[in-house]
């Protein structure tokens, strides 16, 4: 058997799914979570997709005893670092938190695999890191900047690992910056399960759609876009899933890779709206209200360079995201907490 791979963050949203990926190429992994915004039951779903960790940590990723403790028992063959804060708002009020969390917990994982001598390590990065962007679509060589405390904890991390690998060419690093992953794993094991009111605009959605919520609060339609609405790029988390897998594999021997893994394509929120109706039957009730205070016109990416470095490009539609969304959301009212 291969050496294992080691997510930390496994439970969470974008790392389950990762984990059916890497199940699917039989690639052996083991999950490194302490639970501060997943659930323990994403283990079960994950066992009936045949894609179970040969073993689950309950850990937090600053705890160096408990890292030690996980690469002593194993032999890794690198780590994805998905383990990390990543609600904005909150990054706002509790910015330390934040800092703590995902940059001294960075910190103290790279400092575990080099004692450990694991020396190869795909970061969740994010397109947050381009802040207001001059133009779209963003290359990878736009100007970064932090617009909110997890926007910066991001930058610190991608500074914290640039320069590692300028001074120590040991390393072989990718830095992944994800744009908007929505969607869900086909069976409807698996999807996003936020904690309150969702943040995001998919999950949001959804709930709407099961009359959990009233209506959708559309922020702003005064924009300078087509139809006044905010532009993003929104990828179905699978698509993501692999983008993971073919990072691991373009990291064959030392180097940096700085990627965006995105469709290249704008949505607008009443676009997105428009798609979940007519691709679900369900419509959404909608209002329109003042802008959200941070957000921007238009973000997508250029993926040029993680189809010409990682040989990967995103496969699924708008259609696809929208259909796995509403099945994952309709077979889970209660989310990882409904007994199917
Ligand atoms: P998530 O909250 O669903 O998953 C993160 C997981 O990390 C959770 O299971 C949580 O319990 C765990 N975790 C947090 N802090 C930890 C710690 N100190 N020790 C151990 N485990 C810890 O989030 P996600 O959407 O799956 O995001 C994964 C990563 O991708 C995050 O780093 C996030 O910042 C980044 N990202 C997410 C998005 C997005 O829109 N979802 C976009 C860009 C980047
Ligand atoms: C998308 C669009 C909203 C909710 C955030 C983080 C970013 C990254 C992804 C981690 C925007 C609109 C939303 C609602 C709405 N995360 N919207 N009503 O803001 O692009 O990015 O998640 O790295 O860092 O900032 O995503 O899903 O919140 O919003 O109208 O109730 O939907 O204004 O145009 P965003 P989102």
């Amino acid at each position: 058997m291969q050496d294992p791979i080691l997510l930390t963050g496994g439970t969470g949203f974008i790392g389950a799914h990762t984990a059916t990926a890497l199940a699917s190429a039989k690639l052996p992994f083991v999950i490194l979570d302490n639970l501060s915004n997943s659930s323990a039951k994403v283990l079960d779903r994950l066992a009936r997709l045949n894609a179970s960790p040969l073993a689950f940590v309950n850990a937090d990723v600053r705890d160096a005893q408990a890292l030690d403790a996980v690469f002593a028992r194993f032999k890794f063959s690198g780590v994805i670092h998905f383990a990390g804060l990543k609600a904005v708002g909150e990054s706002v009020a509790q910015p330390l938190r934040y800092f703590d969390n995902n940059v001294n917990g960075t910190l103290q994982l790279l400092q575990a695999m080099q004692r450990a001598g694991v020396k190869k390590i795909v970061f969740s990065s994010s397109a947050t890191v381009y802040g207001d962007p001059a133009s779209v679509p963003i290359r990878e060589d736009a100007a970064l900047s932090a617009t909110n405390p997890y926007g910066r904890s991001k930058l610190l991390c991608e500074d914290m690992l640039r320069e590692l690998a300028r001074v120590d060419n040991s390393w072989k690093i990718a830095l992944l910056r994800y744009f908007n992953p929505v969607g869900a794993h086909e069976s409807g094991l698996l999807g996003e399960s936020p904690h309150g009111v969702p943040n995001n605009l998919m999950p949001f959605m959804t709930q709407v759609a099961m009359g959990q919520r009233e209506h959708l609060q559309i922020f702003g339609n005064d924009y300078d876009t087509p139809d006044g609405t905010g532009m993003r790029d929104y990828l179905h988390v699978m698509d993501l899933a692999q983008g993971h897998l073919a990072a691991l594999q373009a990291l064959d021997a030392p180097k940096l890779l700085t990627v965006n893994l995105g469709t290249g394509q704008g949505v607008s929120v009443k676009q997105m709206v428009d798609t979940f109706a007519r691709v679900t039957g369900v419509p959404i009730a909608h209002r329109f209200v003042a802008r959200r205070p941070g957000d921007i016109a238009q973000c997508w990416a250029d993926p040029t360079l993680a189809q010409q470095l990682l040989g990967w490009k995103a496969q699924l539609g708008l259609d696809r995201m929208c259909a796995d969304a509403w099945r994952w959301q309709s077979m889970n009212p209660q989310g990882f907490d409904t007994s199917l």
